[in-house]
């Protein structure tokens, strides 16, 4: 088969992560004869600085002419502490989401047996948790109308949805539950909220539809409360995009692994395939960061942009067996570490040689 990805590194540790996802990438292809084609391209900071867009139109090309696309992460420390920076790095992913139309952002919560002792919860609750947390990323407060009024002195930020853009994830998330557990976690702030009971009213139109999958409704505090409460109680979660912006990093650190966590957007065109973790910066270039969860982004990425289960299966077994022989960044090194190259080379050995 036929593959043909962009690129993007981004910032920060980005570039490194990239390269070791790129290296399995090229061994399964090799292994499974797939025809690899893959072309760079700018994006974050580093396009700012290069070209003063950090999603520059070059790039949006090259993205809409591939069948997938990885990505690093984006963020520099030079643009956090300006509110005033006339361009921002995360301007150049919220423009990709939106021209892409990603408007699915796909989270899957797995423990690793090896690390739950990092996991800030205590086993028990922790053990055998496995959700997919499912968040709208092209609307809400995110994309609806901002400002300022009152000579700057007053600000606003409007939450908009559209029943169709409520219907389509929706649609998504249970299609995701009929393929698992066959539970759908709908959570909202319909007790407050005008945007959340569109949500709400279409989710129970919805529901009878899918009468194998059972529907639950939840407030958003509450399910920040579930979450670290009763993690396995959950199978698939969606909800909209701020609210999903802060429960999938509550969820994200609760099996003690940021590091390796990949995820999926999907939507209209060229789906990205992303580590959740950010970019950084302060471990830049030091080749310590930890790529797996890049390198299970690309598991994820033959999963679902190229239905290759079994390339998939492949990448997610090095992962694993790199775990067990303990060959493994510092992060979650219990003795002796290795680099993020090391991890990398040694991911990719092992599918080459399987
Ligand atoms: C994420 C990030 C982004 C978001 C930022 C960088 C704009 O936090 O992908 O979750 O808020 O969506
Ligand atoms: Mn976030």
């Amino acid at each position: 088969m036929k593959l043909k990805l962009a690129v993007l590194p981004g910032d920060g540790i980005g570039p490194e992560i990239v390269d070791q996802a790129m290296k399995s990438v090229k061994a399964i292809a090799e292994k499974f004869n797939h025809e690899l084609e893959y072309e760079f391209a700018l994006t974050g900071a580093t396009a700012i600085d290069q070209v003063g867009d950090p999603y520059p139109e070059t790039t949006h090309d090259i993205c809409m002419k591939a069948d997938a696309v990885l990505f690093g992460a984006i963020g520099d420390p030079k643009f956090d502490n300006n509110p005033k920076a006339p361009v921002r790095p995360e301007q150049g992913l919220l423009a990709m989401r939106k021209k892409l139309g990603l408007y699915a952002n796909i989270r899957p919560v797995e423990t690793f047996e090896s690390l739950l002792h990092k996991s800030p919860l205590r086993r028990e609750l922790v053990e055998g948790a496995n959700f997919v947390a499912i968040r709208e990323l092209t609307g809400g407060i995110y994309f609806g109308d901002k400002g300022r009024t009152d000579n700057g002195n007053t600000a606003y930020d409007h939450c908009v949805y559209t029943r169709a853009e409520v219907e389509r994830i929706l649609k998504l998330a249970y299609e995701f539950a009929g393929k698992r557990n066959k539970k759908l976690t709908v959570v909202d702030k319909a007790n407050v909220l005008e945007s959340s009971r569109l949500w709400r009213e279409v989710a129970q139109e919805m529901a009878p539809n899918y009468p194998d999958i059972k529907t639950e409704y939840m407030f958003v505090d509450n399910a920040a409360m579930q979450i670290i409460q009763w993690p396995k109680n959950f199978d698939v979660m969606v909800t909209e995009n701020m609210f999903g912006d802060i429960l999938t990093d509550e969820a994200s650190v609760i099996t003690g692994s940021l590091g390796l966590l990949p995820s999926a957007s999907m939507g209209i065109h060229t789906s990205v395939f992303e580590p959740i973790h950010g970019s950084y910066p302060q471990a830049a270039g030091k080749n310590i960061a930890n790529p797996i969860a890049t390198i299970l982004s690309a598991a994820m990425m033959f999963e679902y942009a190229f239905d290759l289960m079994e390339e998939g299966k492949l990448i997610r077994e090095a992962v694993d067996a790199s775990m067990a022989e303990g060959v493994v960044t510092v992060d979650i090194a219990e003795g002796k570490s290795y680099s993020t190259s090391e991890v990398g080379d040694w991911i990719a050995d092992y599918i080459a040689k399987k």
